[in-house]
């Protein structure tokens, strides 16, 4: 921290996001509001730029930011100032190439092994070029040299690089919060090498795990036929040394636990437990951006396995899936909405009973952290089921809310968060009769078993936290 304390001193801090940290929107009655915008990165990096001053730059996507700050300009808070958001104004043209198409459906669904859903068109590369250039023209107008700077995740890729080229001494750090693509699929995107030169521009180039490290290293010796040791995580790269490492990001902990032990979190989680008691029921629940990779329609295919392989299970298990809409405009994204309905139906008329009891509940909103808590709280298992996955906050905001340790968590085998919650039950996805015998098992495993996996998993969250997080990655790159 003393070496960070002094870095700051001269030097301020460039956060550089495709997500705005805040946005302007309009509220039902027509009034203007400024909301912070929910996340990991927001959570963590939001109080590190309002203590050291600086800037955030991010695309402007609220639908009021132009007309309240025409200039994409405003200081964070608007009142008294601790740093300045500079936001970039995109047209619908540069959304669609930049984000919707090259973002979202060549690098979104190529790092989460979904092949045959990946499209490279050219016109879209040009866009993500272009909005990347611009971003990089905001930093140069936006910082000094020796500022730090700090870009994030696949919209970002070419901006180290780019900024690299313009100011040769700048202390810059990129973050990958997705994962990394083995080589053999990176092979796809036809931009492969303007992609690992443009992130080999940064001094420190941060990875969820250790295996996003290496398949990273990997593809660089492949594709670009330049040194890089596995043992160290460093790269040669035109004369200078890239950090390759790994930061597992992580939540703010005592945020979680404070919301879960909040008497109105703890009055709703109580309601719902004497509701499912009277009825001897055991309630699982699940949250997810509504997204392919997050495996939702695996999971409904497992729980209906389930329910043919333990019919005594039958009015007994239910499961609310808890769903924010995501990305609409990508068409993916689009089908999911109606493919999980009808999925969600499937296994209430099988299982169901007709105008009564129905295994499956579907809530398509995003709910607030105060209702999560509850939730967390009331469950009895949770599961996360994700296809492929960089982290997953979700499940370590669940094993940090149960302060009663009644829950049991089912954790997909490829999701980042595997490598640190060890004493989750292991799932695969694609394995739904693994999968039914799993939550079974987990069902059935007793009290004090419960408490204890739990224990381990919140003592490990208490010490690694999103802040712990944004230190580690400061600290390596200043
Ligand atoms: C993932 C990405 C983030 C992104 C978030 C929400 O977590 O790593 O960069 O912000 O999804 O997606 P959206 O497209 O709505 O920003």
């Amino acid at each position: 921290m003393a070496a960070q304390a002094d870095a700051a001193e001269g030097s301020r801090l460039v956060v550089v996001t495709n997500r705005e940290p805040y946005l302007h929107r309009a509220t039902k009655a027509g009034h203007t509001v400024l909301r912070r915008t929910p996340g990991g990165v927001v959570t963590a990096l939001d109080p590190v730029l309002r203590l050291r001053g600086g800037t955030w730059i991010a695309w402007g996507s609220g639908e009021r930011d132009w007309e309240e700050a025409p200039s994409g300009q405003l200081g964070i808070p608007p009142r008294d100032p601790e740093y300045v958001l500079q936001r970039i104004r995109l047209s619908p043209e540069e959304v669609e190439g930049y984000y919707v198409e090259y973002a979202n459906r060549g690098l979104w669904p190529l790092c989460h092994l979904a092949v045959e859903r990946v499209r490279f068109y050219r016109h879209a590369w040009t866009a993500y070029r272009r909005v990347n250039r611009r971003f990089v023209e905001a930093i140069l107008n936006g910082s000094r040299p020796e500022d730090t700077v700090w870009s994030h995740d696949y919209h970002l890729a070419l901006v180290p690089g780019l900024l690299r080229d313009r100011r040769p001494t700048q202390r810059i750090a990129h973050f990958w919060h997705i994962p990394w693509p083995p080589a053999t699929l990176l092979r796809l995107c036809p931009n492969r090498l303007d992609i690992l030169t443009g992130l080999l521009g940064a001094d420190v180039l941060g990875f969820q795990t250790e295996d996003d490290c290496r398949r990273f290293t990997d593809c660089v010796r492949q594709f670009l036929d330049i040194p890089a040791d596995d043992a160290t995580g460093i790269v040669q790269y035109q004369g200078r040394e890239v950090r390759v490492e790994s930061f597992p990001i992580s939540i703010d902990t005592s945020l979680v636990e404070a919301a879960a032990e909040a008497p109105s979190a703890a009055r709703l989680a109580r309601a719902i437990r004497r509701r499912l008691e009277r009825n001897h029921r055991i309630l699982g629940v699940a949250v997810d951006r509504l997204d392919y990779s997050k495996g939702i329609l695996p999971r409904l295919e497992a729980l209906d396995l389930f329910f043919q392989r333990h019919p005594h299970r039958r009015d007994q298990v239910m499961l609310l899936q808890v769903v924010a809409p995501s990305r609409g405009s990508v068409p993916d994204y689009a089908r999911l909405k109606g493919e999980v309905e009808r999925a969600a139906a499937q296994v209430n008329r099988r299982w169901g009973v007709e105008g009564g009891w129905q295994p499956v509940v579907t809530l398509l909103q995003p709910l607030d952290l105060r209702r999560l808590a509850a939730l967390y709280r009331a469950a009895d298992f949770f599961v996360v089921s994700s296809l492929v996955d960089g982290m997953n906050l979700v499940a370590k905001e669940f094993v940090a809310a149960q302060v009663d340790g009644r829950g049991v968590l089912l954790l997909s085998e490829l999701a980042g968060a595997m490598a640190e919650l060890d004493q989750a039950f292991p799932i695969n996805p694609l394995d739904p009769e693994g999968f039914a015998d799993t939550l079974e098992m987990a069902i059935r495993v007793p009290p004090d078993e419960r408490r204890a996996r739990i224990a381990t998993m919140r003592a490990h969250l208490q010490l690694h936290t999103v802040q712990e997080w944004a230190e580690n990655v400061l600290a390596a790159v200043e």
